[in-house]
């Protein structure tokens, strides 16, 4: 769990006018004000929850002190922003109390949510929607990360022998070690894990079937034996530990699929290899590797697609409860998930959402994959898979366009032209949601610079910063309306036109 708060930043031209509101009716506690102006103040508790009211990043930039209409409606006072905030069960009558004495604009007394909780609807005086919500009981396993979360290396603290070593050096050896990263991924692809799983610990008979050299596969054990992947329990003879149970292939962690080299993630961690290139160049280097981008890859190879597919839809299921939950989508009828994959994301908001119809759009090979998903979740009937690229004009007309994990794979001109494509499409009362990790927010940012980085080498893009998708956003024809976190490290990033 991240010690930064969560924080929902709500984008308005007037901030210090708005705090009034949040502190005296909401209760909200003020925090020390940010440099620029904006307005911080605390709610809520584990995880500590931050409100930031901030002038909209666009009109900082254009110096445009009065605002330019942009967030929230602030500027025109039309009430076409919606927030979503959550604060403890206990205060919801009382705030409800406390809101009305003050003469707040509440849309009817506190209700009874699906989840067993109470929700609350106030209007700040700008016409903006806050929900306030207790928070119903999180779902057990939620909140902590499988799968990529990698979390460092106990290994310095543990390594006997090394008396004397400054710390610092320590430190670097762990950091400059090359040999940890390729031994993990080799003893995956060969299957040790599972060998070992099913009984077989024998170096020699390890080697006979995974089509190793002996002698080459005894030193490659010895050396992650060291490193506590796997235990020695006698001269050439393996088991595994507690760390290599993960790299078991059907562990629910799903590890296996990240570090087979015979994989989509294989193929794009051997991309490093170039990485000073793309660091002088600032251009990916997969093409330079391969002979082809990433995406062509994928169209020719349905085993690597179906890999890459695989990999994003295990990840999917881990955030998609907490994004679907982040987000009111009671206003919303219709939602597009472009560059939706195998729709994991979209059949978990439409089973909580059963008002909702939605539309995925992704590659036609990826949509295949997504039917039956969307069949096992029971939503299928609500739903219409649509092949064909983000790039050509969307089906247009629904409530909500949201682009989950797709702007970090593409340059800023990309994202432009999906976000453009979004903005065609949405109708003037209409949301685009981007959903991704944000540099700078309340995720865990080692973990966001790291894909950061491997955005750079692979793919040709990035992780931004909430006020470089703000200038996507506008440069598309939208404008950044709130930021809503979610304990996953992902945040909504919610636009309008
Ligand atoms: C990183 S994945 C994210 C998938 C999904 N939104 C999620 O959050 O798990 C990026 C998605 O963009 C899709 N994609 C790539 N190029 C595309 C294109 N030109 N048109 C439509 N989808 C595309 C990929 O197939 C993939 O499903």
């Amino acid at each position: 769990m991240p010690d930064r708060p969560l924080t929902t930043i709500a984008y308005t031209a007037d901030p210090a006018a708005d705090r009034a509101f949040y502190v005296e009716v909401l209760g909200f506690e003020p925090l020390e004000a940010g440099a620029d102006g904006s307005v911080r103040l605390a709610y809520g508790t584990a995880p500590r929850r931050e409100l930031v009211l901030a002038r909209p990043p666009d009109a900082k930039a254009s110096g445009n002190g009065a605002g330019n209409g942009a967030g929230n409606g602030a500027g025109n006072g039309a009430a076409t922003g919606h927030i979503r905030l959550a604060v403890q069960a206990q205060d919801v009558e009382r705030l409800y109390r406390r809101a009305a004495a003050r003469g707040a604009d509440l849309t009817g007394e506190p209700e009874q949510t699906d989840g067993g909780g109470r929700r609350l609807r106030v209007r700040d005086p700008r016409g903006i929607t806050v929900d306030v919500y207790e928070p119903d009981p999180a779902p057990a396993g939620r909140g902590e990360r499988p799968g990529l979360g990698y979390q460092g290396n106990s290994e310095r603290a543990a390594a006997p022998g090394t008396g004397g070593i400054p710390e610092a050096m320590l430190t670097l050896r762990v950091l400059m070690n090359s040999a940890t990263p390729w031994a993990l991924r080799v003893a995956v692809t060969l299957g040790i894990p599972d060998q070992l799983a099913a009984g077989v610990d024998g170096v020699e008979e390890l080697a006979s079937r995974s089509g190793a050299d002996p002698d080459a596969l005894s030193r490659l054990m010895r050396y992650l034996a060291h490193k506590e992947v796997f235990a020695e329990t006698g001269p050439d003879r393996y088991a595994l530990t507690e760390v290599s149970q993960l790299l078991r292939s059907g562990h629910p962690a799903g590890m296996t699929g990240w570090l087979d080299l015979n994989g989509a993630s294989g193929r794009w961690s051997r991309t490093y290899v170039d990485l000073l290139s793309a660091v002088r160049t600032g251009k990916p280097v997969y093409e330079d590797v391969y002979g082809q981008p990433f995406w062509t890859d994928l169209a020719e190879s349905p085993a690597l697609s179906t890999s890459f597919d695989t990999l994003m839809a295990q990840q999917s299921r881990w955030s998609a409860p907490l994004v679907a939950d982040a987000y009111d989508w009671s206003d919303a009828r219709h939602v597009v998930d472009v560059g939706g994959g195998s729709g994991t994301l979209l059949a978990t908001i439409l089973k909580a959402n059963a008002h909702l119809r939605g539309t995925l759009v992704d590659r036609p090979s990826t949509v295949d994959l997504a039917r039956p998903a969307l069949d096992a979740a029971g939503v299928a009937d609500r739903c219409t898979v649509v092949g064909g690229s983000f790039f050509d004009p969307l089906p247009a007309g629904a409530d909500v366009y949201l682009v989950a994990n797709v702007m970090h794979d593409w340059g800023d001109p990309e994202c432009v032209a999906i976000l453009r494509r979004c903005a065609e499409a949405v109708p003037r009362s209409g949301r685009v949601v981007i959903t991704e990790g944000i540099v700078g927010g309340s995720g865990d940012q080692s973990f966001v610079s790291e894909l950061d980085l491997l955005m750079l080498v692979a793919f040709g893009g990035r992780e931004r910063s909430v006020e470089e998708f703000a200038t996507l956003a506008r440069e598309a024809g939208l404008r950044l309306l709130c930021v809503h976190p979610t304990v996953s490290g992902m945040s909504l990033i919610e636009c309008g036109r």
